[in-house]
Formats: C-alpha cells, structure tokens, sequence
C-alpha cells in the first residue's frame, strides 16, 4: 500500500535524537533547531521522560475517560502551579486543531453565537472550526467554509472594535505568537484592546498558544507577556515532547456539562505520564529561563547579519525573513551545514529548537549559518 502523499520531503531518514541533535541512518549528526516543528520542548530522548513513559506503558499504557485517572489532576496541578493559572480548569485532548476545535465549541455553547474573529495569516489547524479560522483559503474544503469567519489585520485595534461592537461575535481567536503567518508579534495594546472588547460585548477571547506557548517565548505563555487572561488558552506540541498531545485552559466562568465534549484518547494514561515528565523537567532545569536567554542571545546575534533583512521573535521562536526565497538557504542548511531549520511562506526561516539549546549550540548554529550566508 502506498502513503498518501501530503508531504514534500526532504531525503533524510532520522532514527535517534538526544538533546538537540539527531541523526540519521547513515550515522550523519545534525544541530535540530527546528525541533519537530516546535514539539521537542525538553530535548530528544531525555531520560527521565523516557523512563517514565517506558514505566506507564509497562503498567497501564490506556484505560478510557469512563473511570478515574489521577494522572490527569496531576497534570493539571503541576501544569496550573507552573503557567499561573491553577484557577482554570483542563481539558484533554490529542492535537492542537482538536484544542482550537473544543475552544471554539465551547465558546459557542457559553454565548450561542457563531461568528469568530480571526486575523490575517492565522493557523489554527486543519479540522472543520480549527481551518476555517485559519487564513489560507488552499486548505479550507468546501465543506469547511461556512462562513463564519471574519479575518482582520493583525493590530487593528479599530478593525477590531468595530467587529464586536456588532454585538453578535462568539469569539476571537488568536496565536501568542503567529507562527506558520512568519513569526509576527501582537502588541500589549493589542491584546489588552481584545481583552476590554469581550468583556464588553460578552464575546469569548481564546489564545492559540500551541506553537508559541508551553516555555517558547521565555514566559510560559507568550501572551503573559501582555498582562492579559484570556478565556480560554489552547496548547499542543511541547506539552508531550513529541506524545500526541493537547489541552484547553478554560476559565472558571465556563461550567462543565457532563457529555458535551469529549474524546477517546485524550489524557490517556501514556500521554499524562508523558506531560507528567515535560513538567517536571521543564522545572528541574529551568528551561523556560533558558528558552528567555538563549533566545535572546540568538535575536541580539541574527540582528547583526548583514544578509537577514528582518529578524524576529521571542524566546526560542524567531523568523529570519529575507529579501529572496528561503528554500536554497534552508537546503544548504540541512545538507551542507547539517542543520534543521523552519520555514514559513517562501521567505522567513523559522528557529524552534527545544527548550534546553545551550548557548555553545547557539553559537554552533549561528558559525554554520555564517558559513552559508557568506
Ligand atoms: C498556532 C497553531 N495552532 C494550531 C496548530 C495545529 O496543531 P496540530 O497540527 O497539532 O493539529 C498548529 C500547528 O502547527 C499551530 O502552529
């Protein structure tokens, strides 16, 4: 049987990874500044995660959200002590469009409106509610297009205002950071404007934190970087370390009702042994104050290159846009200087490495990108 072929594909075969590094089959070595596509939050292969899913998966890997399974309030506990949001309330699930998916659903439960407030070169996923609200009209089916989305310039606080001052917008949706939009920034002003219009016109303010939140940006959220609380707060990748995982952060005015969302497999018994591990070391090692120096290590050196045009970011999520296309540069990357990097549209290259890049691998990327760009 063939796969069914999505994806353009670079011709290497990865079968380790420690830390920042991964190799290949043929044993070639590379420095993954990329990291699984902003997943790998603690490093490849570390080993107190690795024992603690080999240990869960050895006693119980699945048992269904039927039953009690304390390893989710653990979760939950350790995961709210750490973001500050221990006031909130955690729902499990397996993805991010799956989080984006649940936030918008619930959101419309609360308010029985249908309209979302979206933003130029937004990505929330690729499921019905999660692309619709994504800004890229080549991956939205007919079927997904029901038009119940407006997209506004990123930082319009006018714009915005005058959408739901409409009164009848159910939520706005937005990412701490835009990622896959190129590394674009919302300002404080922004993002406070959001905050003071929903509460106003009762609309629902959620964040997508799925790429730039869970340590990336140097705070927990990228969004606290803003002094504001959203709604609800979507997140995925780092949050397993590579085990599917997603989860919504739902604020305590929104109350459960028994039945109305729900999943197989989220907050499976694995994946919470899997959380369980990212917390604990993201702690242990301090990673998030290591994503806030590293990075910006990496900002203030990427800045003094002639060759980058723009550069950037917050934390260990930074774009590099040039004048020209990327896709020579990040090819000469990955297979002369052996170095994973990002992309986004034709001319940024994005950086999301793991949280625990040193700043000795920093400066190894920063002399193999010289290398190429001499
Ligand atoms: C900001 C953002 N939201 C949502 C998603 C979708 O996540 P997933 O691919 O896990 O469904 C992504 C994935 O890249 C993302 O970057």
């Amino acid at each position: 049987m063939k796969l069914f072929d999505v994806y353009p594909l670079f011709d290497v075969n990865i079968v380790k990874g420690k830390g920042c590094h991964v190799w290949d089959d043929k044993g070639q070595e590379y420095l993954d500044l990329y990291g699984g596509h902003a997943v790998i939050s603690i490093g490849h292969a570390h080993p107190h995660y690795v024992e603690a899913i080999s240990r869960q998966v050895a006693t119980l890997g699945f048992y269904s959200n039927s039953v009690i399974n304390k390893l989710q309030q653990e979760v939950a506990d350790r995961m709210g002590a750490l973001c500050g949001y221990d006031d909130y309330q955690l729902f499990l699930i397996n993805s991010g469009a799956e989080a984006n998916e649940n936030a918008l659903k619930l959101a419309s439960f609360h308010n029985g409106r249908t309209r979302v407030v979206s933003f130029s070169k937004a990505f929330h996923g690729r499921t019905s509610l999660a692309v619709e609200v994504t800004d890229n009209p080549k991956i939205i089916a007919p079927i997904n297009d029901n038009g119940h989305v407006v997209y506004l310039p990123l930082n319009d606080v006018e714009a915005m205002k005058a959408e739901l001052a409409k009164g009848d917008v159910c939520a706005v949706i937005i990412e701490g950071i835009q990622g896959v939009g190129g590394i674009q920034l919302p300002t404080t002003e922004f993002m406070k404007a959001i905050r003071e219009e929903c509460d106003k016109h009762d609309t629902v303010f959620i964040v997508d934190e799925i790429q730039s939140g869970y340590g990336r940006s140097g705070r927990f959220f990228a969004h606290q970087y803003h002094g504001v609380r959203p709604d609800m707060i979507t997140m995925a990748k780092g949050i397993g370390n590579g085990f599917p995982m997603g989860g919504v952060l739902i604020s305590p005015k929104f109350k459960p009702v028994y039945g109305q969302l729900g999943t197989t497999f989220g907050g499976n018994h694995l994946a919470c042994a899997a959380a369980i591990a990212v917390l604990d070391v993201m702690k242990e090692e301090n990673l998030i104050d290591n994503a806030a120096k590293v990075g910006a290590h990496l900002l203030e050196e990427l800045k003094k290159f002639k060759a980058i045009k723009e550069v950037r970011g917050c934390g260990l999520m930074i774009g590099m846009e040039f004048e020209e296309p990327v896709k020579e540069l990040r090819t000469k990357l990955l297979f002369e200087q052996k170095v994973f990097t990002g992309v986004s549209g034709t001319n940024v290259i994005r950086l999301l490495p793991s949280l625990c890049l040193s700043m000795e691998e920093a400066d190894d990327f920063l002399n193999r990108l010289r290398h190429v760009l001499k």
